[in-house]
């Protein structure tokens, strides 16, 4: 196996996830367990290529062997119950690639990644008994903190990682806490003549983790 690589999700992943991620077995423990229509991959697609142009991070695409297994990444928990505002480590693979140990792998890079972008924080959110996902949590040292329940009624866990508090050692002082300014470079996509350009930054300097309400995934 080679892989798993992450790379922010180019407009061609949103079928790919779209067909992975179109199995009942795959969603059970993923909000109300319904799985999504293509549509609803375009706008989580979308919305991952602008969190990656800003911050840096994102739910990637995990791609093994060459081919996208599903997505593993840092993006916010943006809905209204839970820790709001919060990053959340997310994950999820086609069936077919569980139990390789491709989860654990790529949460532990994109953790990686969170934390040089001096990210203090981090949490997981995960149905009660989704047994496979508590498993990777707990490798990658998570711990749980608390217990949820969700608007549908199911028992939602959430684990935690803290990282402390890095310093810059020339000046002494906390560095900048995530999200703030977009850091320099990130995995990158290709991008296709389609694209629209890029943009400098929002005009009122707002930062997209806010403006957007984050993903809903
Ligand atoms: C959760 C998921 C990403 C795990 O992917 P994966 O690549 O198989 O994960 P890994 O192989 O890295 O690790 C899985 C661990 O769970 C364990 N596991 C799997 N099924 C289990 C079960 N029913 N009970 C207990 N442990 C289980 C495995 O043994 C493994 O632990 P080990 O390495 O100590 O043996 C995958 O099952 C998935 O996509 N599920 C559907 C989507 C989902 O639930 N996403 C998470 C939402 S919070």
């Amino acid at each position: 196996m080679t892989g798993p690589v992450l790379r922010v999700p180019t407009d061609d992943d949103a079928a790919r996830w779209s067909a992975l991620f179109d199995d009942a077995e795959v969603m059970r423990f993923i909000g109300s367990g319904e799985v999504r229509e293509r549509a609803y991959y375009d706008g989580l697609v979308e919305r991952q290529q602008e969190l990656a142009e800003h911050t840096g991070l994102c739910l990637f695409s995990v791609v093994v062997d060459g081919e996208v297994a599903g997505f593993a990444g840092i993006h916010p928990w943006s809905h209204p119950w839970g820790p709001t505002g919060s990053l959340e480590a997310g994950w999820r693979l086609g069936r077919r690639f569980w139990g390789r140990g491709v989860a654990t792998a790529a949460v532990r890079s994109a953790v990686d990644l969170a934390r040089s972008r001096a990210v203090l924080r981090l949490v997981s959110m995960i149905h009660a008994e989704n047994a496979a996902s508590v498993a990777v949590a707990r490798k990658l040292g998570m711990t749980r903190e608390s217990v949820h329940r969700s608007p549908d009624g199911a028992p939602v866990h959430q684990f935690g990682l803290a990282f402390g508090s890095p310093v810059d050692v020339s000046t002494r002082r906390p560095v900048a806490v995530f999200p703030g300014r977009p850091p320099a470079t990130a995995p990158s996509r290709r991008r296709g003549r389609g694209d629209p350009p890029r943009r400098a930054g929002r005009p009122d300097g707002s930062s997209p983790w806010r403006t957007r309400g984050g993903t809903r995934r």
